[in-house]
């Protein structure tokens, strides 16, 4: 099988790492990629937002299946082209990735299917701003009510501040969507969904606050782990079976139904597990631990998703032990980054315990490797639990050295110290 992986981050660079462990696929290439993943697969380059330029290079590839790592393609119908010209592909059409792109289609699906989620009033008038920031909080929640890349959220005490990102967003032109707090430790569970057919993959944890202790502004995420200790087996299952199956059936039922990867983003409160997002696709930066510990073929996995026969393939095979990712991030992210820092330490190693996986990466003319993004690098440790797979990616992450950068120190940490306890 011919491979044709869309996107550029860490994500995609895990995607083409867990391919090329698949026996069954034969080439990957990677559009437009970045330089630590033109080190395992021929990158092209191509407008990823366009499915006319996705169709034309994976016809000219003869690629057999079309991956698409990030959101923005599918909510604009980069599918859509890829199944139209024939190629299978892996990602929703436009019409089922508005659970991630239309905040306001997840919430009526989720209110359709019976799904727990977050109360939410969208504001699009300034003047309507103050008198509904008074019916929440505290604690406040604001989100841009569109394609963020989880920086639009601004979770806060302070109505001041809540205030300001409301009303900056407003400014920019972009409704802003208020949303109930919702308490408990975080999950992302991912979940491949052909229609009603839903294979979870394992639980992780993202860290989305830029600074230790979850200080600081949100980011894309700064680190991630997996599997969850702290989380029951059974709390999984109700997921899955309360709120994916639910929601993917809604899906089918509105004559949109999902393929692809259905990205759960939940707090586990005391009243059970509620929805703080639905994504379209994998997460970044969980990915890059879920894959780690994955030891069936992924390109199987992917290709029954996209061709209709999920539930025909074995469900996935996991090892045993824990992987911790952790993000390199450029200076001054997650505002606007400083880039065309020069990396050194970032090569390969033969250690298989810590893998470095690029996201804004580029090589200069001169062959050096530099910054290019604001999350530069994802390191992921793997052990034989959460302690060791911390310990592989912080030793290494020492021998990286970029102007700049900064990491959270603490993925993990409070999982590892049995600090995480759900209410109720
Ligand atoms: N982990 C956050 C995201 O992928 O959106």
């Amino acid at each position: 099988m011919r491979v044709l992986v869309i996107g550029s981050g860490a994500r995609e660079h895990a995607l083409v790492q867990a391919l090329r462990r698949d026996p069954g696929v034969s080439a990957i290439y990677a559009a437009p990629g970045n330089a630590g993943i033109a080190q395992h697969a021929q990158v092209r380059p191509v407008d990823a937002s366009s499915g006319e330029a996705v169709v034309a290079l994976a016809t000219e590839l003869s690629a057999d299946l079309v991956v698409i790592g990030p959101e923005v393609p599918l909510v604009l119908g980069v599918a859509d082209a890829v199944r139209a010209a024939g190629i299978a592909c892996f990602g929703p059409s436009a019409a089922a990735a508005r659970i991630e792109g239309s905040k306001a289609f997840a919430k009526d699906v989720m209110a359709a299917a019976g799904v727990r989620t977050a109360h939410s009033e969208i504001v699009d008038n300034p003047a309507d701003l103050d008198a509904a920031l008074d019916r929440f909080g505290p604690t406040w929640v604001v989100k841009d009510d569109g394609l963020a890349a989880g920086k639009g959220v601004v979770v806060t005490a302070d109505r001041l501040a809540a205030r300001d990102h409301g009303a900056e967003l407003l400014e920019q032109g972009h409704p802003v969507l208020l949303e109930s707090f919702l308490d408990g430790p975080e999950v992302s569970l991912f979940c491949l969904v052909d229609g009603e057919t839903v294979v979870p993959l394992l639980p992780a944890q993202d860290h989305k606050r830029v600074g230790d202790g979850d200080t600081g502004p949100n980011t894309g995420g700064m680190g991630a782990y997996t599997p969850l200790p702290w989380l029951a087996p059974e709390t999984v299952t109700a997921i899955v079976e309360d709120v994916v199956k639910p929601v993917a059936a809604e899906l089918v039922r509105r004559d949109c139904p999902f393929s692809g990867l259905l990205y759960a983003g939940l707090a586990i409160g005391a009243a059970g597990p509620a929805v703080v997002e639905f994504n379209c696709r994998f997460g970044d930066p969980e990915t890059q631990a879920v894959l780690a510990l994955l030891e069936s073929p992924l390109g199987e996995l992917l290709n029954a998703t996209a061709t209709g026969t999920l539930a025909q393939v074995a469900p996935p095979r996991w090892r045993d032990g824990a992987a911790v990712t952790v993000v390199v991030a450029a200076e001054n992210y997650p505002g606007r980054p400083r880039v065309g820092d020069v990396i050194t330490g970032a090569g390969e190693s033969a250690d298989e315990s810590a893998a470095v996986l690029h996201a804004g990466t580029a090589t200069r003319e001169d062959g050096a490797l530099v910054s290019a993004g604001g999350r530069v690098l994802s390191v992921v440790g793997v052990g034989e639990d959460l302690s060791e797979a911390r310990d592989r990616a912080y030793e290494r992450i020492a021998s990286i050295k970029l102007p700049g950068s900064h990491f959270r120190t603490d993925i993990g940490l409070a999982a590892v110290e049995d600090r995480i306890t759900v209410p109720g």
